[in-house]
C-alpha cells in the first residue's frame, strides 16, 4: 500500500515511523513534513491545507491511504477533498471535525448523547461571561470556541483573569472546573465499529508539577498502571460508542481517530474535551507500542471495514516521550538554533527522537522551527526504564534556550 502522511509534526513523524516499519506499507510519503519524517518519508512541499493540492498530489503518487495528522486541515476540509478524488483517506469529514473545532457543538453533542462532561455555558458577552463565571464558581475554566492548539484555555482562581481571557477570546464556553488526573483515550472508529488504543497521558502546562501556561503538551507515556482495570470498558461505553453513533444519526459520521480527553473525577469520568486527531505527544509513545500492523487499521477505519480488522495489539513494556521546545515556548518559539546531539541517538531500537519543530539550515545543520522541536521517545521495561532512557536521550541533546520537564511519567 502506498500511503501519504499530511502534517509537520511529531505525530506525523510516529505516525510515518509506524507506517514505514508496516509490511503492508510498501510507499511513505509525507507533505510538507520535517527532516526527521525525511528519514522514513519522501517528502513533499504541499500546503497541508490545501485539499485540492493534497488530492493531486495522491493521485499523482498513485497513493492508496491518505493519513491527515493536524486539525486544521481536518477543520477546512482536507480529508473531504482527498475522498471526493477517489481516494481513502484517514480522518473526519470538515463537518464531523467540528468535534474539536468547535466546543459549543461538542458540548451539544455529548448533551444529547447523554455523555459526562463539565456543565458549560457559550457566553459572547462580557454580561454573560461574568454571570457564567459567577455561577460555575472558582476555579475559573474559559476556553476559546474555536482551534487553538490547546493554548486557548484558561483556568484560574482569578475572576479578572478569567474575564480578561474571555474579552480577548470573543465566544466562549465557560464551565466547571474538574478535578482529578486527566487521561487522553483515542479510538479508531469507521462511524460504528469503535476500537480504542491504550490511554496515555499527556502533561500540558510547560513547567514542572503542572505550573505555567498550557501548551500544546509536554511529554506523555503509556500505559498507565494507576488507572481503574474498566477504564477503557467504561468509556467506550458511556463516551466513545454513544458520541459516534450520535454523530451518525446526525448524518455526519466521525470516521477517523476520536481523541477523548477525561478527567478521572471523584464523581466518576468526564470528558475534558474532543479532539479529532491523533494526540501530540500522545502519539509518540503509543505508536513506539503498537503491536498491530498500523495501515490496515487506518485503511479500515477509513473505508468503513474497520470490524473485518483485528483490534490493535500492544507490546508489553511502557514507553515515554519527553518533549524539548524552544526558547519563549509557549508564548513565543525560536528559529534557528543549532541542534546537537540527535545523530548520538541514530540506530537505536529503544530510543527515537520524532522531529517537530525542525529545519534544516543552508549549512544542512539541523536547527530548530518552532515551539515544540522534537520529543525523545523511549521503550522500556516498565514505565522507570523508559522514563530513564528518554531522560538519557534527552542529556544527549543539546540547542540554545531548551526547556523541557524533568517530571513527565514520574509518578502522577
Ligand atoms: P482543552 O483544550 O479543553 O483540552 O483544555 C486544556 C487543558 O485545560 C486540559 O488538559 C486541562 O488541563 C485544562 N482544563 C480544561 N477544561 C477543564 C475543566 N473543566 N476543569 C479543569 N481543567 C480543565
Ligand atoms: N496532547 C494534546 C493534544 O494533542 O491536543
Amino acid at each position: 500500500m502506498r500511503t501519504l502522511v499530511i502534517g509537520t509534526g511529531g505525530r506525523e513523524h510516529a505516525l510515518a515511523w509506524a507506517l514505514s516499519r508496516d509490511p503492508g506499507v510498501s510507499e511513505v510519503h509525507a507533505a510538507p513534513g520535517n527532516p526527521g519524517i525525511a528519514e522514513v518519508a519522501t517528502l513533499h512541499d504541499v500546503d497541508p491545507m490545501d485539499g485540492a493540492a493534497v488530492a493531486d498530489l495522491a493521485r499523482e503518487l498513485g497513493i492508496d491511504l491518505v493519513v491527515v495528522g493536524p486539525e486544521a486541515p481536518l477543520v477546512a476540509g482536507v480529508a473531504d477533498a482527498v475522498r471526493a478524488a477517489g481516494i481513502a483517506c484517514f480522518g473526519p469529514t470538515r463537518q464531523a471535525a467540528q468535534l474539536e473545532g468547535s466546543k459549543a457543538f461538542a458540548k451539544d453533542v455529548m448533551q444529547v448523547a447523554g455523555v459526562p462532561t463539565a456543565s458549560a455555558r457559550v457566553c459572547e458577552t462580557a454580561e454573560e461571561a461574568a454571570a457564567a463565571l459567577d455561577d460555575l464558581g472558582a476555579p475559573y475554566v474559559v476556553k476559546d470556541d474555536g482551534l487553538a492548539a490547546g493554548k486557548g484555555v484558561v483556568v484560574t482562581e482569578d475572576r479578572q483573569a478569567a474575564l480578561d481571557h474571555a474579552a480577548a477570546c470573543g465566544r466562549v464556553v465557560i464551565e466547571e472546573y474538574l478535578d482529578g488526573p486527566e487521561v487522553s483515550l483515542f479510538a479508531l472508529t469507521d462511524g460504528r465499529t469503535v476500537y480504542p488504543l491504550q490511554p496515555a497521558q499527556d502533561f500540558k502546562r510547560i513547567g514542572d508539577g503542572d505550573q505555567g501556561p498550557n501548551t500544546g503538551g509536554m511529554g506523555a507515556y503509556t500505559p498507565l498502571p494507576w488507572a481503574p482495570d474498566d477504564l477503557v470498558d467504561d468509556v467506550l461505553r458511556t463516551v466513545l460508542q454513544p458520541t459516534v453513533d450520535e454523530m451518525t444519526r446526525r448524518g455526519t459520521p466521525f470516521a477517523g481517530l476520536l481523541y477523548a480527553g477525561l478527567a478521572l473525577t471523584s464523581r466518576g469520568v468526564r470528558v475534558i474535551e474532543f479532539n479529532a486527531r491523533f494526540g501530540d505527544p500522545e502519539t509518540q509513545p503509543l505508536m513506539a507500542l503498537l503491536d498491530s500492523p498500523l495501515s490496515p487499521l487506518l485503511y479500515a477505519a477509513a473505508t468503513g471495514t474497520l470490524a473485518a480488522v483485528p483490534p490493535p495489539a500492544w507490546k508489553p513494556g511502557a514507553a515515554v516521550a519527553v518533549v524539548m521546545a524552544s526558547k519563549g515556548y509557549p508564548e513565543s518559539s525560536s528559529s534557528g538554533d543549532v541542534i546537537d546531539g540527535v545523530e548520538s541517538l541514530a540506530g537505536r531500537d529503544d530510543v527515537h527522537v520524532l522531529h517537530a519543530g525542525t529545519a534544516r539550515d543552508a549549512g544542512g545543520h539541523l536547527v530548530t522551527a518552532g515551539g515544540r522541536v522534537l520529543a525523545v521517545t523511549a521503550v522500556g521495561a516498565d514505565i522507570a526504564d523508559a522514563r530513564a532512557k528518554a531522560y538519557h536521550g534527552i542529556e544527549a541533546i543539546s540547542f540554545p534556550g531548551a526547556q523541557w520537564r524533568t517530571d513527565i511519567a514520574n509518578g502522577r
